[in-house]
């Protein structure tokens, strides 16, 4: 991936200061985006989507581990039917065309959500693109995609009891060994670009602790600099979990 000198030079960062290991991201604005532009939607979320490489290559070079993305939510379902079908196409086309790359710069691609009800040939893409970079180590781009908090929370509970785990064995680390995200540490931040204040069913359990950052910039718009520009607020964020320093 291309190194890039500009931003590095006018960094906001603290060196040395930790940043977040996970971050998740609210990809939002792509519409309004699209319409300040007087673009149809579809527009707005093809933007939206090359966007993501381009977070996704600053990503790496802050040395993020995971960035999980809200690509597609389980109440997405009820928007029109052809803005569904652009953005199943969009993410159909996407794995085509970005998954060599993204393999040979060592990126593990993840999915959390569901994937029944999904058109079985885009689940299977997402589960051969799975297969094929799940020992990359570069990064993980875990894509929440038909993913909603409270299924994955149910989901959760089903697996449990099918599993025939006692009610004395469920704990708060059980829980999160049944979650899509298993393996993968919390999310440390939140991200939501296009201005609003809700976490909108996004990793309900794991953002627990996240730091929350919403920033007016839309989708499309959010590049490097508003990257680090996020991640310099983090550095700055006194986290105490709950307890007293
Ligand atoms: C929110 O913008 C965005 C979405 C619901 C979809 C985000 C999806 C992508 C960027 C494509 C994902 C692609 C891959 C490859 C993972 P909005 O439509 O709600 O914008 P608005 O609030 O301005 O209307």
């Amino acid at each position: 991936m291309a190194k890039s000198t500009k931003q590095r030079a006018e960094s906001p960062l603290t060196p040395g200061a930790p940043v977040p290991q996970h971050i998740g991201i609210i990809m939002d604005g792509n519409g309004r985006w699209a319409k300040a532009r007087g673009l149809p939607r579809a527009m707005g979320h093809r933007a939206g989507t090359k966007n993501i490489r381009r977070v996704l290559e600053e990503a790496v070079r802050l040395k993020i581990q995971v960035l999980t993305i809200y690509a597609f939510s389980t109440e997405n379902w009820g928007r029109p039917r052809a803005e569904v079908g652009h953005l199943m196409r969009l993410i159909s086309q996407s794995i085509r065309d970005e998954l060599d790359e993204l393999d040979a710069n060592g990126v593990q691609i993840r999915h959390s959500g569901r994937l029944s009800g999904v058109d079985p040939k885009l689940a299977e893409q997402i589960r051969a693109a799975i297969e094929r970079t799940k020992h990359n180590d570069t990064i993980v781009l875990n894509v929440a995609f038909n993913y909603g908090g409270r299924a994955e929370i149910v989901d959760a509970i089903r697996h449990i009891m099918r599993d025939g785990i006692a009610p004395d064995e469920v704990t708060e680390e059980l829980i999160s060994r049944y979650l899509y995200t298993a393996g993968l540490p919390d999310p440390d931040m939140i991200i939501r670009t296009g201005g609003d204040y809700r976490l909108s069913n996004f990793l309900t359990w794991q953002a627990a602790y996240a730091e929350y950052y919403s920033t007016p910039t839309y989708w499309p718009d959010f590049d490097e600099a508003e990257l680090q520009q996020a991640v310099a607020v983090f550095q700055g964020r006194d986290r105490r979990f709950g307890l007293v320093k």
